[in-house]
C-alpha cells in the first residue's frame, strides 16, 4: 500500500497549474488557494447582485418600452451571474447563506463602484459602456483561471456582459448624438463614471496585496496596472466615435510606450468608498437585507418544497406505457 505525503499532494497541485490543467472541486488544494478563492468568488457574486440596485433605479423611468426591456433584461442576468458564482463558490465546501451573511455583515466586500449613485438616465449607458466594460476586461482573462467551476462560470457571464456592454454604448451614442440637453446629460455621467472605473481594476500593483500569490496559482492572468492600461486604450478611440470626452486632460497617447498616459488616479477617494464612506454604501446594504429578509418566505417555500419531494417517491405506474406509435402486447 502506498501512503501519499503531503508534499505529494502540493507537488500533484504545483504541477497541474503548471501545466494549466484544471483544478477542480475534488482535487486536493492548498488551504490558502481555497481561501483566495472563496474570498474572490465571494466579492464577485456579492457585486454582481448589489449591482442590480444603481440600475434596477430606473426601471420604472426608463425612456422607451424598448429600453426598459433592455434594462429588465440586463438587471436579470446580474442576478444570474451572482447565482453562478454563489454556486462556484460553494464547491469550494462554503454554502449561500453563510456567504450572503458575510456580506450583510460587512465581512466580505463588493466592488466599491456600485456604492456611487445614479444621478440621471445616462448613468444606465455609462454602466453599461464603462462598468461593465471594465468588468469585461477584469473577467475575460478570468475564463482561463486555474479553479474548473470559476473558470467554467466566467465563460457565459463575459458573454452576457459583452450585451451589457453594447447596449451601453448604444445608448450612450443615442443620447450623444440627441438635443443638447441629452448630450450634455450624457457627457455628465461619463465625467462622473469615468475614473471610479478605473478604479475597479483595483490598487497599483506595487500596493496590491494579493496580486502577485494570484498569479502563481493562475487565478489571475495579468496584473492590476496592465488590465487598467487595456481598458484605457480601449475606451480612447470609442469615445472619440461616441463624441464624448474623457474627463482626464492627462490623457494621451504615447508613441514610445505604444499605449495612452492617463493622469493620477484619486486612491483616497477609493479608499473613503472601500472602508463605507461612499455616497451610497449604507442604502445598498440597506435594500440588500431588506430584499433578503422579504424573500425569507420564498427560501422556507422551496426548502419545505424539496423536503417533501425528497421524501415522497412518485408512485410507480400501474400500467404499462408505451411510446405512441407502439405497438402494445
Ligand atoms: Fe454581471
Ligand atoms: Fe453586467
Amino acid at each position: 500500500m502506498t501512503t501519499v505525503t503531503a508534499q505529494d499532494r502540493t507537488a500533484a497541485f504545483d504541477a497541474a497549474v503548471a501545466a494549466d490543467e484544471r483544478i477542480e472541486p475534488r482535487d486536493w488544494m492548498p488551504d490558502a488557494y481555497r481561501a483566495t478563492l472563496v474570498r474572490q468568488i465571494a466579492q464577485h457574486a456579492h457585486s454582481e447582485i448589489i449591482g442590480m440596485q444603481p440600475e434596477a433605479n430606473w426601471i420604472t423611468r426608463a425612456p422607451s418600452l424598448r429600453r426598459k426591456a433592455i434594462l429588465i433584461a440586463k438587471v436579470q442576468d446580474e442576478a444570474g451571474h451572482g447565482l453562478y458564482l454563489y454556486s462556484a463558490a460553494e464547491t469550494l465546501g462554503t454554502s449561500r447563506e453563510e456567504l450572503l451573511d458575510k456580506l450583510h455583515s460587512g465581512r466580505q466586500k463588493y466592488s466599491s463602484i456600485f456604492n456611487y449613485p445614479t444621478l440621471t438616465w445616462a448613468d444606465v449607458g455609462a454602466i453599461g459602456w464603462l462598468v461593465d466594460g471594465a468588468a469585461i476586461t477584469n473577467q475575460v482573462p478570468l475564463c482561463r483561471c486555474s479553479y474548473g467551476p470559476y473558470a467554467r462560470a466566467m465563460v457565459r457571464i463575459c458573454k452576457e456582459e459583452s450585451f451589457h456592454q453594447r447596449q451601453g454604448y448604444e445608448s450612450l451614442l443615442a443620447l450623444s448624438r440627441g438635443t443638447p440637453a441629452q448630450h450634455a446629460m450624457a457627457q455628465d455621467a461619463v465625467d462622473r463614471w469615468w475614473w471610479p472605473s478605473l478604479m475597479m481594476f483595483g490598487p497599483p500593483d506595487d500596493e496590491s496585496a494579493h496580486s502577485a500569490q494570484s498569479m502563481e496559482w493562475k487565478i489571475k492572468r495579468h496584473s492590476n496596472d496592465e488590465l487598467r492600461q487595456r481598458f484605457v486604450d480601449i475606451c480612447v478611440p470609442q469615445a472619440e466615435a461616441l463624441g464624448l470626452t474623457l474627463p482626464d486632460p492627462q490623457l494621451k497617447w504615447n508613441d514610445e510606450r505604444g499605449h495612452h498616459d492617463f493622469g493620477p488616479i484619486d486612491w483616497t477617494e477609493f479608499r473613503e468608498v472601500l472602508k463605507g464612506n461612499g455616497p451610497c454604501n449604507d442604502q445598498r446594504i440597506t435594500q440588500r437585507k431588506q430584499a433578503h429578509d422579504e424573500g425569507a418566505w420564498v427560501r422556507e417555500a422551496a426548502a419545505a418544497y424539496a423536503t417533501k419531494h425528497a421524501t415522497q417517491r412518485p408512485a410507480e405506474p400501474t400500467t404499462a406505457r408505451t411510446a405512441p406509435g407502439e405497438a402494445t402486447a
